[in-house]
């Protein structure tokens, strides 16, 4: 029987209840099906840095790099550790050093979910570039605390970057509805996105049964709200992927339904599957926040470590969960009861 090992790095807040729910459905799945899942747990979170000075131990990559897959639940807690701390220590590093380059985030409405949209029929996966771009750490400051303070961050774009994440949007562009819109703002930005622009023709080339179109990221955000139904795949840069796939999230009723996965296509290192929401301070303290998202990733890392059946089965039960209203109204039931509700529909 496979037994696949798996990290969980619960982290801060919300995180620690999300993934706790969507491991107890990962087992139940595995329960159900021919394989087994090994979790070990890490604490590494704010509080972990309040204990020890640091997110993780300094060996921390190496030690995940043993596993089939990594499943978090959120990082940050900005009251006692400040966000670009916390999150340069624990989430960056690991989305970097593990090269998991294809951040890959589905936006559609599951049943009984209501979104802010007239329109229900809409289904996309957002692709984003998740090493460098906008995220590339390139940068600094001088004469800091002065009137001539300078604070410069570069945007890093190579061709080798620019061109695998396309490829890996095409080819899930191919697997559905053969349409994949790449985002820029090449009538800005001259160099990093009239590059991109460049890349996309001539991957598009690769795949002429993939209909391809360019668009301008602000033009793309209005068609997300206004015509979301004419999306399939949609790939953008690390902070264009990032904004657009909290607008994904807010068209597909919120952050609690919005799953994502950060994957290695390569598989030569381990891929790491967390909800796209936050910690969430603000409902930690009162045991309401929504494991949908959580659970949904969950699925996303069974479809990778090849268990589609049960990644399948996990859905089935999500979605058959939505389609009685529970877990669709934020706050209305406790974590705990939305995930007996998904459990006990798991075939
Ligand atoms: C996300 C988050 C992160 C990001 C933050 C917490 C660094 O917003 O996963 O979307 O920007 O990638
Ligand atoms: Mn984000």
């Amino acid at each position: 029987m496979k037994n696949y090992a798996i990290a969980l790095i619960p982290g801060d807040g919300i995180g620690r209840d999300v993934t706790d729910a969507a491991w107890a459905v990962l087992e139940a799945a595995a329960r159900h099906s021919d394989f087994a899942l090994s979790g070990t747990r890490y604490p590494w979170s704010c509080a972990y840095y309040k204990e020890t000075g640091a997110m993780m131990p300094a060996d921390g990559i190496k030690t995940l790099g043993k596993f089939d897959a990594i499943l978090l639940g959120a990082v940050g807690w900005p009251a006692e550790v400040p966000d670009a701390v916390s999150l340069h220590g624990l989430l960056l590093p690991i989305r970097k050093g593990f090269t998991q380059y294809a951040n890959v985030r589905p936006h559609r409405l599951l049943p009984g979910v209501n979104g802010p949209l007239k329109t229900t029929e809409f289904d996309i996966l957002c692709i984003r570039e998740n090493t460098e771009g906008e995220y590339s750490g390139a940068g600094g400051r001088v004469h800091q605390g002065t009137s001539g303070e300078i604070a410069v961050e570069t945007s890093v774009f190579t061709r080798a970057g620019v061109e695998r994440i396309l490829r890996y949007g095409f080819d899930q562009a191919r697997k559905r509805r053969g349409k994949l819109a790449s985002v820029t703002k090449s009538n800005a930005q001259k160099y990093s996105m009239v590059f991109w622009d460049e890349v996309t023709r001539l991957v598009a080339a690769d795949y002429p049964d993939v209909e391809c179109t360019s668009y301008h990221v602000d033009a793309l955000a209005a068609r997300m709200v206004m015509a979301p139904e004419s999306l399939d795949v949609v790939v953008a840069s690390n902070l264009f992927g990032d904004i657009l796939t909290d607008l994904g999230a807010a068209i597909q009723g919120g952050l609690g339904f919005a799953a994502s996965a950060n994957i290695n296509p390569e598989r030569g290192a381990p891929s790491m599957f967390e909800p796209v929401h936050g910690s969430a301070p603000d409902i930690t303290h009162l045991g309401t926040a929504n494991p949908i998202a959580a659970i949904w990733s969950g699925a996303m890392m069974l479809e990778h470590l090849g268990e589609s059946d049960a990644a399948a089965r996990v859905m089935t039960s999500l979605a058959a969960t939505t389609s009685h209203g529970i877990g669709t109204v934020p706050g209305k039931e406790r974590t705990e009861a939305i995930t007996a509700a998904v459990l006990s529909r798991l075939s």
